[in-house]
Parts: C-alpha cells; structure tokens; sequence
C-alpha cells in the first residue's frame, strides 16, 4: 500500500474516533483535499469502512479481517522485525518466497499471505493453510556458526506460546516444532537455515497458526491432533492484535538469543514445554533413539536418557510420545 493510504489509515485509527476533515489529513501529508478523497476510495476498496460527510470529515467504522501491513505496521512496537512486510494475497509457500527473496531485503522482513496453496511443514510433511489461519515467514540474519541454528526454532516456540498464554489458553511446545493446546497441534514452525561452509547466511523462519480456523476444515488426517485458537477461546481472535504481539515477543526473545542469553530461553521454554519428562521415541534419518526426554542442550538440541542410563543428545528428529 502507498505510504499516504497507510497514513491515512494510522491518522483515522488515531482519531479516537472522532472524525477529521479532509483538510486536517491533506495538512499532514502535504496533499490536497482531492488527493485525501481519492485515497479514501482506494482505501475502501480495500475493505475499510470509512463514513464520509461534507462538512465533518471522515470516519474509520471498521478495518477489514486482513493481516495487510499497513494494519500490523500501527502501533508495532518492533524494532526490526516486521519493519518491512511484503504482503501477498496467495502464495504456493511463504517460506519459499522469503528464501528467494532473503538477500535483497534487510533483516527481521516478513512476508505474510492470506492463503498458502503448497504449504510446507517439516521433514516434507504438508501444512494446511485454512482460511481464519496465519502463515507467515521472517527473515533472519545472526551472525551465528550454523551448530547453533536449531535454537531459532526453540526462539519461535516459545514466543508462540507466551502470546498465545496471553489470550487465555494453555498453549506446550512439543519438541522441537509443535505449540499444542490440550495436546492437539495449534501451530507449527519450519526452519530453513541457508549457510556457507559453517557460518549461518540466513534464517527462514516460518509459522504456521490456526487462529480461527474451523475444526471441520481440516482434512480427515489433521483432524484429530490438530486445533485452533478460536475452537479453544470459544470465539475468534483478532489476527492483527495477535500478530502485533507476536512479533513483539519473537524480537524480544531473538534479542536474549543474540545477547548470548540463550540460557534464560531454555529455562523458560522448559517451564511450557510439552515433552520434558515425558518418555519418547524420537526419530533420525539415521536411528531411533528410545528414553526420556531431560532437558535441553546449550546448541537447542533435546537431551534424552535411555535405558541404559545413556544421555542423547538430538539436534533434530520427529518426536513421538511413548506411554
Ligand atoms: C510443521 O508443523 O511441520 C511446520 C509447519 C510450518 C508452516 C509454515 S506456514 C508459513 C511457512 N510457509 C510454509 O510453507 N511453511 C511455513
């Protein structure tokens, strides 16, 4: 969207709902009357209700269910990530989009879409993206040695989880991808790390979130260990708020990451994990290793004790729970 609709936009919402005359936008911009009404019209066919009269000025009566940037960008309170979102309506996957795009744009860039028709998820699973879900990829920059890259996911776990806390449910990150609610799958993360000899040159990290997607759309096989925020809440969520505070807590918890504070991390993503303590089985590409899951290692990787009084450590791998 063009940076004056987007003014606009943040000068209505800031309003606090009082109207404001075509001149007083046109004033702040630098634009004539014309101008601002013709941006109007661009703005509504956008969505937005805006209640217009002649001698008052205009109203924003309500905003569009859209994750548009210009609707994230308000009141965001990053400093890096998000600053730039690239916007699409559908995609085949955004994390393949952010991967061909990684070197032209800065660091903490998203690119968001309403739909995604060839969703990937981990170990060349797929990711339903149903309508009311969010999928989003942000690009990442750290300067790290590529052993350190599982931590990112470890990052991403627990932000989904802090905020998703903050509407009221009980959200447990399965290791090393999964945020659960009640044991069932409410989100997803998929890590693509693109790294020269063993240093790190980007990160894509991509979420996947059933918000407020209804149960019934699942496909038969995602149905019965899979959830979404609104079927837990009992009523949908506000994707734009949700997103906002979400990459609030992913830029906080990204910044202990680079300050070497990865230590506070594990401790918290312990207190809301899913799998320490639980017996599992987890598989490699090229064993299974059978125990209980204990901890978690300096490098992200899950530490898992055996029968044999053995400490694994795995760095990465599919985790089933053993009873
Ligand atoms: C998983 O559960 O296996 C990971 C799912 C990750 C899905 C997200 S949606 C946004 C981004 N784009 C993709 O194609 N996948 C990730």
């Amino acid at each position: 969207m063009n940076d004056n609709k987007t003014e606009i936009i943040r000068i209505l919402k800031g309003s606090g709902g009082r109207p404001v005359s075509g001149q007083e936008i046109g004033a702040k911009l630098g634009i004539t009357r014309a101008m601002v009404w013709k941006y109007i019209r661009e703005i509504r066919k956008d969505g937005y209700d805006i209640q217009s009269s002649p001698k008052v000025g205009y109203m924003l009566k309500s905003s569009p269910d859209m994750l548009y940037p210009e609707q994230i960008k308000i009141g965001l309170e990053t400093g890096l990530i998000g600053k730039e979102i690239l916007y699409y309506d559908e995609v085949e996957s955004t994390n393949s989009i952010a991967r061909s795009v990684a070197d032209r744009y800065p660091e903490g860039t998203i690119v968001i879409a309403e739909t995604q028709k060839k969703g990937r998820g981990r170990m060349g699973n797929e990711w339903q993206s149903l309508p009311g879900g969010i999928s989003f990829s942000v690009i990442l920059k750290p300067s790290i040695p590529l052993e350190y890259a599982a931590r990112i996911t470890l990052v991403a776990g627990l932000a989904l989880s802090n905020s998703m806390r903050r509407l009221g449910v009980d959200a447990r990150i399965k290791w090393p991808n999964d945020v659960l609610i009640k044991g069932k799958k409410v989100s997803g993360i998929l890590t693509e790390v693109d790294a020269e000899v063993e240093k790190v040159e980007h990160i894509i990290l991509g979420i996947g979130i059933n918000a407020n997607v209804r149960l019934n759309d699942f496909r038969e096989e995602f149905k019965k260990n899979s959830t979404s925020l609104e079927a837990e809440l009992g009523e949908p969520i506000d994707r734009v708020s949700f997103m906002k505070d979400l990459l609030f807590e992913l830029e906080q918890q990204y910044i202990k990451f680079k300050t070497q504070q990865f230590a506070n991390i594990v401790s918290e993503w312990i207190s809301v994990s899913d799998t320490i303590g639980r017996n599992v089985t987890v598989t490699t590409p090229i064993r299974i290793i059978e125990g209980k899951a204990v901890g978690i290692t300096n490098r992200g990787a899950l530490l898992v004790q055996t029968r044999n009084n053995v400490r694994e450590e795995i760095i990465a791998g599919r985790c089933r729970y053993s009873t």
